[in-house]
């Protein structure tokens, strides 16, 4: 499939031309240019290659985050922690189809009989939800941190025909034995929607544990399903992305995990600064 290149990627090309994997060039990527988008860049032909000398139009724009990984691999868990730091806006597939369900709408109905199988829910009803919500005024001012989507090759072509792509897209890796440990224990709080697991991230206090609750899908059986899934789709969606994925280790403390993705977004967020330097020099 054709790679539509995003921007900030033309630049890095230009100016790397190294063959590092793609991982490293994801993150020396972040590192130039990445949250910015070059709306011109003239280079003056008449001069010699070390006196070209480069203009750069930069408009700033808003990091745009994609996070993907196996179910239970710690999406949610992390989400939080950026979006308290970062500001993103959170737009999570799965709580979006949540909603639907719980609202009771047509779309909810249909998306449960998936959702229950462990199956993705059809694009019809996916790919309009998700983008009417990534077109909404908040995302597209303090930027977006898309959870758990694209989930096939069809959404993430759809994304690309509109021309919505991540500066970075953090791939979390957690080994699947781990992941079912993490489902079995997994308890939603219903008032302030936080995260938690029985053992490794327990609820405060005997209040919010009373109230805590557990998703329909998060069994032994249907993670199973949900994994099986997750294995036949995630390779062509990685594909798409190859040139902006940074994987990080899932399978550590919560903690240590957020301590990795934060130096990659500050570390991109500080190339911002770098990049205004040198349109300005
Ligand atoms: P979705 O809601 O997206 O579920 P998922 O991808 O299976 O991911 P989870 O929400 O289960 O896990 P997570 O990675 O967010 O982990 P969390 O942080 O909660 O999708 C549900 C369904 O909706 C799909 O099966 C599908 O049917 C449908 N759907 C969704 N997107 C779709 C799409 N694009 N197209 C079509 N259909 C779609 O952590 C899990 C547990 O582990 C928690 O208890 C947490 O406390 C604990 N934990 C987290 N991090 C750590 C850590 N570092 N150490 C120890 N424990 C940890």
């Amino acid at each position: 499939m054709a790679m539509a290149a995003s921007p900030g990627a033309s630049h890095l090309h230009a100016r790397s031309g190294s063959s590092r994997s793609p991982a490293n060039q994801a993150l020396s990527a972040s590192s130039i240019a990445l949250p910015q988008r070059c709306i011109e860049c003239r280079i003056s032909s008449a001069s010699s290659p070390s006196q070209r000398q480069i203009v750069h139009a930069v408009a700033r724009e808003p990091l745009k985050v994609m996070i993907s990984g196996a179910p239970a691999s710690g999406k949610g868990t992390q989400c939080e922690l950026i979006t308290d730091k970062y500001g993103l806006v959170h737009i999570a597939a799965g709580d979006l189809l949540r909603a639907e369900v719980a609202a009771g709408t047509e779309n909810g109905i249909k998306a449960q009989e998936y959702m229950n199988k462990g199956q993705l829910v059809p694009n019809e009803i996916v790919v309009s939800m998700v983008k009417r919500r990534l077109e909404e005024q908040d995302a597209q001012e303090k930027g977006w941190l898309l959870d758990g989507y694209p989930r096939s090759v069809s959404q993430a072509d759809a994304l690309e025909a509109l021309n919505i792509r991540p500066h970075v897209f953090i791939l979390l890796q957690v080994p699947e034995d781990i992941l079912v440990e993490r489902v079995v224990g997994r308890r939603l709080d219903p008032v302030t929607g936080k995260i938690y697991h029985l053992t490794y991230a327990p609820p405060e206090t005997p209040e919010i544990e009373a109230r805590l609750t557990q998703r329909s899908d998060d069994t032994e059986e249907r993670v199973k399903l949900r994994l099986k899934t997750h294995r036949q789709n995630v390779e062509d969606v990685l594909s798409i992305y190859s040139d902006v994925i940074v994987p990080v280790d899932g399978n550590r403390p919560k903690t240590e995990v957020f301590s990795s993705i934060d130096s990659i977004l500050n570390e991109m967020v500080q190339s911002e600064q770098l990049g205004e330097a040198m349109s300005s020099s």
